[in-house]
């Protein structure tokens, strides 16, 4: 039970606030949510003229003074809101993070309210389920049957760096056999794969820019041409990333095709769609994407296909035992931890002490059902059917012809 407060000199009780107080505190972030959410359809896009530091920036220096919560609002508006980037305002035509959904920004304070410890199992078997739950959802969304498994990340990068690592592990490359290691990818591929090449230790090993076609998308014959003389000079080729909606111009590589080259070649198959996965949603988005089901690992991004608030990714990995081999790892503090038959996100990722990010994902979904957001994407494919033609009649230069929302042009 909570003992009354008494007149602690030294604050002691501060952090507890009684139910009077929390009041308090959440009426003025209410409303502050409010006049922000209220507002956003006329607020402006980008900022200009707000990233040089200002005097008023002190106010972000920690020191033993205290600031009331006004103050602290006000300038959280004037320094951080109000700069840079708005893309939930009316006004950005943002073409692939999502606004933020006020439904998942709720599931991330009942996270933080309720600190479940989400990395662990045993710690909190109902955080892990709902964890567990919606990697089901979006695997058997990709096309995946059983054996999967996967992690909620903190966004693509994180994911995609994931996805190489258990490749990597998988595949036994090694400082013995790096050097002699091939990756193919194309300009289209998103920077963090070679961020995360360079991460992993893979710096070394070769990478492989293979040919686009007319459509931005990986030339099918460059690529087996580039595998065969690989493997003729003793090389290893092991592994193929290929994009599932690229971030230049939203191109989607031929899935199936590249699945059946990986598969003769025994290579790995990544697909990033990090932009492009939950258009799987749509019937449009599951034409386009066949092929994707035949992936080893896949990654996705709620936080650009689901409208989510930054600081949401999954990772996919087809055979789930891979993933946590290339992840797992024991101590004697954790012990007690260990489940059998059950994996916990730490066992499958680099994360033990993690961010409760399922009820962000999760409450959207159970409130409001997945075939809203279907409906949403749908919008957005017609939006972009109908900007396509109206770019072409009005005499602008259409870069390639959409395969999902993004649509390059110029005139
Ligand atoms: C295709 C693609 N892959 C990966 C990423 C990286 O994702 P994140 O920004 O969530 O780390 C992005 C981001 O724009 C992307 O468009």
């Amino acid at each position: 039970m909570k003992s009354p407060k008494p007149n602690s000199p030294n604050n002691l009780f501060e952090l507890e606030e009684s139910a009077t107080e929390r009041n308090v505190l959440f009426d003025k972030i209410q409303n502050f949510s409010d006049e922000f959410l209220d507002s956003l359809t006329t607020q402006k896009a980008f900022h200009h003229e707000t990233h040089a530091a200002t005097e008023r920036d002190s106010f972000f220096e920690i020191d033993k003074d205290k600031e009331s919560l006004e103050d602290i609002l006000g300038f959280f508006k004037e320094r951080v809101v109000d700069t840079g980037l708005n893309p939930a305002s009316g006004g950005h035509l943002g073409y692939i993070p999502g606004g933020g959904i006020y439904s998942s920004a709720l599931g991330d304070y009942l996270a933080a309210v309720t600190n479940r410890y989400a990395g662990v199992f045993y710690a909190s078997p109902g955080a892990v389920r709902m964890e567990d739950a919606l990697i089901n959802w979006t695997g058997k969304l990709m096309g995946y049957s059983d054996g999967f498994g996967g992690n909620l990340t903190s966004g693509g990068s994180i994911a995609n760096l994931m996805a190489l690592h258990t490749a990597k592990h998988h595949k036994n490359i090694s400082i013995s056999n790096v050097s002699k290691s091939v990756v193919y990818c194309t300009s289209q591929s998103h920077h963090s794969i070679i961020k995360a090449l360079k991460i992993i230790g893979l710096e070394t090993c070769i990478i492989r820019e293979i040919p686009l076609d007319a459509n931005f998308r990986i030339s099918v014959s460059g690529l087996e041409t580039q595998i065969k003389h690989d493997e003729q000079h003793d090389l290893t080729p092991f592994l193929i990333v290929a994009n599932a909606g690229s971030t230049d111009v939203g191109a989607i590589d031929p899935l199936k095709k590249l699945s059946t080259i990986s598969k003769k070649h025994n290579i790995w198959f990544h697909v990033d769609a990090a932009y492009g996965g939950f258009f799987m949603l749509t019937d449009l988005g599951k034409k386009r994407l066949k092929g994707i089901e035949l992936a080893d690992s896949v990654i996705l991004d709620p936080h650009k296909g689901l409208f989510m608030p930054y600081g949401l990714g999954v990772l996919l990995v087809k055979n789930i035992e891979h993933l946590a081999a290339a992840h797992s790892y024991s101590a004697n503090y954790m012990r007690d931890a260990e489940m059998e038959n059950q994996y916990s996100p730490a066992d499958l990722s680099p994360e033990l002490s993690k961010h409760f990010r399922g009820l962000r994902m999760w409450l959207p979904l159970k409130l409001y059902g997945e075939s809203v957001f279907s409906n949403y994407l749908n919008e957005k494919l017609q939006l972009t059917g109908y900007l396509y033609k109206e770019l072409k009649s009005i005499g602008y230069k259409v870069i390639c012809e959409p395969d999902l929302s993004v649509i390059a042009f110029r005139l």
